[in-house]
């Protein structure tokens, strides 16, 4: 698509809007000096229109059902490689050579471990508490523990604080789990891969030995790839928009992490499975579909949708096989895959959904995935929340870096009162 050049006539002021392009995708008007010059605001609740920052990590072609990290098709990434290698790639821009992946992957795996004072920390959550709620205190309070990474103004800083981040989650979330069963927490292994180790502090218990099971090890760094990043969505731009005020990193993690939790974002692969709990067999599919269509009934489809997709999301094509993979190679049969299929079945023949374009998204079977490899419905999110980390943290990275970054800071439409006088409590009533 091309845009040529454009203007905007207010009030007798002409004012130029020049365009913007990227390497593909939608060009962007730069209205950047629209209220200098003319004295008023675009209108965009909910950024439908509006691109908020430029970005060299990832591509969506919600048309087309794209998904590129860095140019590369999500296809290629989750099929032939491993996920610290697409967090290298997220953070350098580039695919690692083999010295590079074995000297990064010695480096996350070297800030494993947490300091040991957040064991206690730990201490103070109820037994019961919601992981998601224990991972924004705990990633928050982060930046309490490691101050020497929380210049953001010095790279060597920001480096080690983007390696502990996406070492120390998996830690931080495995800890969570294990204080919701009221087992103790597991130490890091660090011969271990990434994921392997992230299972074996989720699954092993200090009395057995434990081995982990390859087919769930690869079948969840897949997931993670899947996840880690997704341009601009709501909890990215919330990490950003913390990050563009020069707060250190952990809190952005943190802001982001807490914005992720929401069921129309991450909280919807939790959703997604409650769901199909309540759906229960497939013959009553038909009677849930109804309800979504029903204007007057707030029920939707949990993981149907997007705001970018309008085409099959190509994370769910990915994740659609894994699961059908991962119940086969593990021989479980599992009641929610059938009402799964059925649901999409019905939806994808649907007018309602059709006119609506109305897919299936990452969350609708990554849940039975994670239900099979034994996590609750509860850690669901905490697992997005994992591998969203890489992209967050290269996208505050990026940033920082970026020399037309300012605090950023949205304007509104008042519709309010107008200036009114105040009037001492006696004389009101
Ligand atoms: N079930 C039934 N109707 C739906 C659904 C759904 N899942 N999603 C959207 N619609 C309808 C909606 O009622 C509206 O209809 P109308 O035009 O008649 O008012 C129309 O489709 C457009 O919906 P919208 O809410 O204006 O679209 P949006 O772009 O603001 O929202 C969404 C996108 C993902 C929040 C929404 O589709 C949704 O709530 N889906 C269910 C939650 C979900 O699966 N979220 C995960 C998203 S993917 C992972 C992630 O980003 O974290």
């Amino acid at each position: 698509m091309s845009v040529s050049a454009s203007s905007i006539t207010v009030d007798d002021k002409r004012v130029e809007l020049p365009v913007k392009s990227g390497t593909i995708g939608p060009s962007v008007l730069d209205i950047g000096k629209l209220h200098g010059q003319t004295g008023i605001f675009t209108f965009d609740p909910g950024f439908t229109s509006t691109a908020s920052c430029e970005s060299a990590i990832t591509y969506i072609d919600g048309d087309e059902g794209v998904l590129l990290y860095r140019g590369y098709p999500i296809e290629q990434l989750a099929e032939q490689g491993d996920f610290l290698e697409t967090a290298y790639l997220m953070l350098f821009g580039e695919l690692p050579t083999p010295a590079q992946k074995a000297d990064f992957d010695y480096r996350v795996t070297r800030h494993t471990m947490v300091h040991d004072q957040m064991n206690r920390f730990f201490q103070g959550f109820r037994r019961d508490a919601h992981p998601m709620a224990i991972m924004v205190a705990c990633v928050g309070a982060l930046s309490a523990f490691y101050h020497d990474s929380t210049d953001i103004s010095d790279e060597n800083q920001r480096m080690v604080a983007s390696l502990r981040m996406i070492a120390k989650m998996p830690t931080l979330a495995a800890m969570a789990y294990k204080y919701s069963i009221g087992q103790p927490f597991v130490y890091p292994k660090n011969d271990l891969d990434y994921t392997s180790n992230f299972l074996r502090m989720c699954f092993a218990v200090p009395c057995e030995d434990f081995q982990v099971n390859p087919i769930y090890a690869r079948a969840l760094d897949k997931i993670f790839i899947l996840h880690a990043d997704h341009e601009q969505n709501a909890s990215t731009s919330t990490v950003r928009l913390a990050g563009s005020s020069g707060a250190n990193p952990f809190a952005c993690i943190a802001a982001g992490i807490a914005c992720l939790w929401g069921p129309a974002h991450g909280g919807a692969n939790e959703a997604a499975l409650k769901m199909l709990m309540e759906i229960g067999t497939p013959d009553n599919v038909a009677k849930y579909v109804a309800k979504a269509k029903d204007k007057n009934d707030p029920f939707r489809l949990m993981g149907f949708g997007h705001r970018v997709y309008k085409n099959y999301d190509p994370r769910a094509r990915i994740m659609q096989k894994t699961t059908h993979e991962v119940l086969k190679e593990l021989n479980i049969k599992d009641d929610l895959l059938e009402v799964a299929v059925q649901l999409e079945k019905i939806a994808l023949e649907d007018e309602y959904f059709i006119e609506k374009k109305l897919y299936p998204n990452i969350d609708f079977y990554s849940g039975i995935t994670l239900k099979a490899l034994g996590f609750p419905t509860s850690m669901f999110t905490v697992l997005f929340a994992l591998a969203r980390t890489t992209g967050w943290i290269a996208q505050w990275a990026e940033m920082i870096q970026d020399p037309a970054q300012k605090i950023g800071r949205p304007r509104q439409l008042y519709v309010g009162p107008e200036q009114r006088d105040y009037v001492n409590i006696a004389q009101r009533g």
